[in-house]
C-alpha cells in the first residue's frame, strides 16, 4: 500500500543496488535464526545492564539514530515505517514502529513496552523471523537504539496517558509482574490441559497445538498481513521465549497487533488469584507441548538392523525401535528463485534396515495438506526465471501462494563416495551428482513415491522404475511418510548402503500451500547415516575389543591434537 507510492524510476534501479544488500540480509537472517534459539529466555536481563544504562538525552538519541540508520533502517525504514528496501521480501514484515505495537512486553495488553522490554528484544532478536539478535552491540549502543525507537514513536511514548508506569485512581499499574509458579502437581497440569481444550486456544492453535486450528490461515495482523498461530511444539520459535515464565508472561500480556490475546480474566473472571494460577497451569501445559530444538549440525542418524520385514506403514509400532532425530531445514536462498520464508523448518527422521531393504520414516508438521489435482510438483523449476526474491506484497500474493503439492525428499550422493568429498548440497553437480527419493502428495491422500537424479539444480530427471516404495499419512497437521528401497545400488551406482558403513544424506521439503515448488523449498545440510552393523553372536566379544581399540586410537588423536596448537576448525558444507 504505502510501498506502492514509491516512484517507478526508484523501482527500476533498485535491483542493482538491492541484491547484494539483500543477500547479506538473508545471510545474517539465517545466521540469526541459528543463534537465536540458544540465547536465554526473553525475560532474562542483567540488572547491571539496567543500572548502567545511559541517559535518554539528545546525545544518546543522536547516537541511536546513527546506529539505527546503519543497522536497522534496511528493514525497518529510516522513518520507522517498516518499509526499508528489504521489507517487502520478509514475512513477517519488519515492524512499523510508528503505530507503537510491540509484541513482547512486561506491560498489560495494548500498553506500550518498557525500555527494558525493547532492550531485551534487541538483545535477543526474534526467533523464526528476520529480526536478528544484536547482542554483539555494546550495551550502551542497545540503549541508544531503544531511545531512538521511542523517539520514532514519540507521539505515544511522550504522552503521559500512555505511560505504562502511570497509576490510575484505584492504584492500578499497567505492568505485568511475573510471580513464581505454583507447585507443578498433576492436578495443575490437568487443569492446564482442560483450559487449553475448553479455552479458545484450540480454535487457533489446533487440538495438539500445532498451529492448525480451524481459524488458522484466516487471521491478519494490525496491518492486514496474514499471520499464522504458532506451532506450539516448536519451543525454539517462540518469539517471547519458551521458558515457562516466558509463556506465563505471553499469556498475561498478549501480543499487541496480533490475534494472540491476553488471557487475564479469561479463566476465572471472579477470582484474579485463581485466574493467575490457572494461567500457570496453562503455561505448564504449553511448556509440555514444546519439544527440544532441532539439530542443525553434527548429528549422526543410526539405521538399526532388524531381522524382520521392514514396516511400510508410518504408524507401525516397529518404528519405535529406531532412534529419531529432528533435523533443521532452512529456506533455499542460494539460487533463484530464493525462498526465505520456507514453511517446513524441521523433519524428524528414523531409519531401519534388514538383509535386503532400507526404510526411512519422515515426519513433519504442515498446517494443511495440499495436493494439487493431477499436477506434479515441478521437477524442472523456473531456474533463472521470475524474481530473484519473490516479493510478498499483496499483488504477488496469488502468485506466491498458488497451491502445489506437499512433498518431502531424502537426498543421497548418486555415486559411491570418493573420500570425504560430498556432492554440492543443492542438487549436486555434473561430476558429483545426487539422487533423491521423494514423496509427492496426491489428491488421493496417499500420493506417489518418486526418485530423481540431479547434477545441479537445472539438471534433474526422474528415474523410471526406481524401486522406491512407501506410504504416507496426513493426520491433524502432521505428515508421516515411509520411503523404502532395496539395499542394492541402483544400476551399479549409489546411493550405497553398507552395513557398518556411513552414507551422506540430507532432507528437503515443500509446503504446497505456502507456494513451494521447485527451488522454492526448504533444505538441510548434509548429515551422516550410519548403518549399524548386524552382529552375529560371536561378534559381541569382538565388538568389545574393537570398541576399546577405537577408544584408544581416539585418545591418541586427541592428545596429538592437543599438542598441535591453533589447528583449524573443520567446516561442513
Ligand atoms: C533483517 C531485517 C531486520 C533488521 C536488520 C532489523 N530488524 Fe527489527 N524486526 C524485523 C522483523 C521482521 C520484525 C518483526 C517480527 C515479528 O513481527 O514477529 C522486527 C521487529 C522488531 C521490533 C519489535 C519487537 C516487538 O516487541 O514487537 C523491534 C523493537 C526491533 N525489530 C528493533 C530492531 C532494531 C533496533 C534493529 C537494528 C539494531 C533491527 N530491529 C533490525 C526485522 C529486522
Ligand atoms: C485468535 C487466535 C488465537 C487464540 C485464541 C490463541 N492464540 Fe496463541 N497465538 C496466535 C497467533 C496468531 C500467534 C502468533 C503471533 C506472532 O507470531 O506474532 C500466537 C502465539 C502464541 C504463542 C507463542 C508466543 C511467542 O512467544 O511466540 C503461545 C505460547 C500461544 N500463542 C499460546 C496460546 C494459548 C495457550 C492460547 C489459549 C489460552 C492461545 N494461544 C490462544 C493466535 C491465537
Amino acid at each position: 500500500m504505502r510501498a506502492s507510492l514509491q516512484g517507478g524510476s526508484y523501482q527500476r534501479c533498485l535491483p542493482v543496488l538491492l541484491w547484494p544488500a539483500l543477500l547479506l540480509l538473508v545471510v545474517t537472517t539465517v545466521a540469526a535464526q541459528q543463534t537465536a534459539p540458544s540465547t536465554p529466555g526473553w525475560l532474562e536481563i542483567e540488572t547491571a545492564a539496567v543500572e548502567a544504562r545511559p541517559a535518554n538525552d539528545e546525545y544518546n538519541r543522536e547516537q541511536g539514530r546513527r546506529l539505527y540508520n546503519f543497522r536497522c533502517a534496511g528493514c525497518h525504514g529510516t522513518s520507522g515505517e517498516g518499509n526499508g528496501p528489504a521489507a517487502e521480501y520478509l514475512d513477517p514484515r519488519p515492524r512499523d514502529f510508528l503505530f507503537a505495537n510491540f509484541k513482547m512486553r512486561t506491560t498489560e495488553f495494548s500498553e506500550l513496552p518498557l525500555d527494558e522490554d525493547l532492550y531485551r528484544t534487541i538483545t535477543r532478536g526474534i526467533p523464526g523471523t528476520a529480526m536478528p539478535s544484536w547482542a554483539t552491540l555494546e550495551e550502551d549502543e542497545r540503549w541508544q537504539l531503544v531511545y531512538w525507537i521511542r523517539y520514532l514513536a514519540r507521539d505515544y511514548f511522550d504522552d503521559e496517558d500512555f505511560d505504562p508506569r502511570r497509576v490510575d485512581d484505584d492504584g492500578h499499574r499497567y505492568l505485568v509482574k511475573v510471580p513464581g509458579s505454583p507447585p507443578v502437581i498433576d492436578e495443575l497440569l490437568e487443569q492446564g490441559r482442560q483450559a487449553f481444550d475448553k479455552g479458545r486456544c484450540v480454535e487457533c492453535h489446533g487440538p495438539r497445538g500445532l498451529g492448525n486450528g480451524t481459524s488458522a490461515g484466516t487471521q491478519f495482523n494490525y496491518l492486514e498481513q496474514r499471520i499464522l498461530p504458532r506451532d506450539l511444539s516448536k519451543g525454539w520459535r517462540y518469539k517471547g521465549g519458551s521458558r515457562v515464565e516466558d509463556i506465563w508472561r505471553t499469556l498475561t500480556a498478549g501480543m499487541n497487533g496480533t490475534p494472540m490475546p491476553s488471557f487475564v480474566g479469561a479463566l476465572d473472571e471472579s477470582d484474579p488469584d485463581n485466574d493467575a494460577r490457572l494461567r500457570w497451569a496453562l503455561a505448564h501445559y504449553v511448556d509440555s507441548l514444546a519439544v527440544d530444538e532441532a539439530t542443525s549440525g553434527g548429528a549422526l542418524l543410526t539405521a538399526e538392523f532388524i531381522q524382520a520385514d521392514l514396516p511400510s506403514d508410518p504408524a507401525d509400532p516397529a518404528w519405535q525401535q529406531a532412534g529419531e532425530i529432528a533435523f533443521r531445514l532452512m529456506g533455499q536462498v542460494i539460487r533463484r528463485p530464493r525462498w526465505e520464508i520456507a514453511a517446513v523448518d524441521q523433519v524428524r527422521v528414523r531409519a531401519l534396515y534388514n538383509e535386503s531393504t532400507i526404510a526411512f520414516r519422515l515426519e513433519y508438521h504442515d498446517r494443511s495438506m495440499s495436493a494439487a489435482d493431477g499436477e506434479q510438483s515441478d521437477v524442472t523449476p523456473e531456474i533463472d526465471q521470475g524474481p530473484t526474491y519473490p516479493g510478498l506484497d499483496v499483488e504477488d500474493f496469488e502468485f506466491n501462494r498458488a497451491l502445489y503439492n506437499d512433498a518431502v525428499a531424502l537426498q543421497f550422493p548418486a555415486r559411491e563416495q570418493q573420500g570425504a568429498r560430498r556432492p554440492y548440497f543443492l542438487y549436486g553437480s555434473i561430476d558429483n551428482p545426487v539422487k533423491q527419493w521423494r514423496h509427492i502428495a496426491g489428491p488421493d491422500g496417499q500420493g506417489s513415491m518418486q526418485a530423481l537424479e540431479a547434477g545441479g539444480p537445472a539438471r534433474q530427471s526422474w528415474i523410471n522404475g526406481s524401486g522406491v516404495t512407501g506410504s504416507a499419512v496426513y493426520d491433524d497437521g502432521v505428515w508421516a511418510v515411509v520411503l523404502s528401497r532395496s539395499l542394492e545400488p541402483d544400476r551399479g551406482k549409489g546411493p550405497v548402503f553398507t552395513p557398518g558403513g556411513t552414507t551422506a544424506f540430507s532432507v528437503m521439503a515443500w509446503d504446497g500451500s505456502n507456494g513451494e515448488t521447485g527451488l522454492r523449498q526448504s533444505l538441510s545440510p548434509w548429515y551422516s547415516l550410519y548403518l549399524e552393523a548386524p552382529l552375529a553372536v560371536g561378534d559381541y566379544a569382538t565388538a568389545g575389543v574393537v570398541g576399546l581399540l577405537v577408544a584408544l586410537a581416539e585418545l591418541l588423536m586427541l592428545r596429538r591434537a592437543g599438542r598441535e596448537r591453533g589447528g583449524t576448525g573443520d567446516a561442513d558444507a
